[in-house]
């Protein structure tokens, strides 16, 4: 017989007391083995939601999730592991050119990835609009790429973190994303498990990101920098804006091509300079003394993008799917573009087809928003500074505005 209840759990939370770690433990199993019931779940969750947590409370609970299924084990990977994890935003692409960088600089990174939902893009979406490209990799074959080309970008098996899988689907449907003790949770028991012994954070703020207040990205960062250093996991993160999209394109194979001018010197200036100052977080922590500049405009970077992906099943080589619908939005007027909205460009990226509403939906490889202008740019009166591409299209939209 059990001494807890869930109801009791829920009220503790609710009138604004700690849990007892004895508490977190049982409710976190008894969620995990489907004796706590969503409803209760979801309401544990609300509860948190208005009453924060402590921070010793805070690493119970995460602990609590991490303990719901299995650690990977990383101990044959010979040089020092060092993950990357973004909170997410529009036109973030930065792992596609920063997995091949940290490798070519000497780190292995092991990737453990998510798919898009709602207005943010999820890395895999992107890699699998590469024809061949595999998600889904066994364990066993996730050690050997990691330990073959120094990187590898796989989908998180049920194993690992289970209790964050359920509760993350339940937020998601119930209004309790936006709470930083669970994000905070749930992004570090899932990088906690994979068993990286470093991580570096990319923290957005701004209109595309979870938490558009930079104060309250910043108590995210904290958070998470404490979280992952009490369970002896290296961890940094640079606070980085979202106001507008990264890069010029959002969507799926959109985004691979743009990573892809990044690897070959070129590309956006705003994605090559945060891929590289993620990039020396990362070498930094693995203490490796090198300029992972020099990776990017040497080729070496490439060559290893390019063994990661034909690992994995990918063509580096095939071409990419193009979209069969493009239309252009030209400017109506001269002017310097004051304002781009990155959560505006998502949903529209979203809306065409790159994005999913529910789980289980398909996205397109092809749909998505090249930003032809960004803030700051001059603009002619009939020059493009929007195109959209899709399969179909019929979009009427504002999210662009000229002075
Ligand atoms: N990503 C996650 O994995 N969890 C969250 O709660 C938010 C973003």
């Amino acid at each position: 017989m059990s001494t807890h209840s869930a109801v009791d759990v829920i009220r503790t939370k609710r009138d604004g007391g700690r849990l007892s770690d004895d508490q977190i433990r049982w409710f976190m199993a008894a969620y995990t083995d489907g004796v706590v019931a969503d409803e209760q779940a979801s309401a544990l969750a609300m509860a948190i939601f208005w009453r924060g947590m402590a921070p010793d409370e805070l690493a119970v609970w995460t602990q609590a999730m991490i303990d719901s299924g299995e650690r990977l084990d990383l101990s044959a990977i010979t040089r020092p592991t060092v993950d990357k994890h973004s909170t997410g935003g529009v036109g973030d692409k930065v792992s596609l050119p920063l997995i091949p960088l940290a490798a070519a600089c000497g780190v292995a990174v092991p990737q453990l990835s998510g798919r898009g939902l709602g207005h943010t893009g999820g890395t895999l979406d992107k890699m699998e609009s590469i024809p061949g490209w595999r998600a889904q990799l066994t364990n066993d074959e996730f050690i050997a790429v990691l330990a073959a080309e120094g990187g590898v970008i796989c989908a998180a098996g049920p194993g690992l973190a289970p209790a964050d899988r359920r509760l993350y689907a339940l937020r998601d449907t119930t209004g309790t994303v936006e709470s930083i003790p669970l994000i905070a949770s749930s992004i570090m028991s899932k990088k906690i498990a994979e068993g990286t012994d470093a991580l570096v954070l990319d923290v957005k703020f701004g209109s595309g990101a979870f938490l558009p207040d930079p104060e309250r990205g910043r108590e995210l960062a904290r958070t998470m920098v404490g979280l992952g250093t009490a369970h002896g996991v290296r961890t940094t993160a640079l606070l980085t804006a979202m106001e507008q999209p990264l890069g010029r394109a959002a969507g799926n194979a959109v985004e691979v091509e743009e990573s892809v001018e990044v690897l070959a010197g070129g590309g956006p200036e705003d994605l090559v300079e945060i891929t590289l100052a993620l990039a020396r977080e990362m070498v930094a922590l693995a203490g490796l003394d090198v300029d992972p500049a020099d990776a990017l405009a040497d080729g070496r970077a490439m060559d290893r993008w390019r063994a990661i992906v034909a690992a994995q099943g990918g063509d580096p080589d095939a071409p990419l799917p193009v979209a069969a619908e493009h239309d252009i939005l030209v400017a109506e007027s001269d002017g310097v573009v004051q304002r781009l909205d990155a959560m505006a460009v998502g949903v529209a990226a979203w809306r065409l087809g790159a994005g999913r509403a529910r789980k289980e939906d398909d996205v397109s490889a092809t749909a998505g928003v090249i930003c032809h202008a960004k803030v700051g740019d001059t603009v002619r009166a009939g020059a493009p500074v929007l195109e959209l591409r899709a399969d179909v299209i019929a979009f009427q939209f504002g999210m662009l505005i000229l002075e």
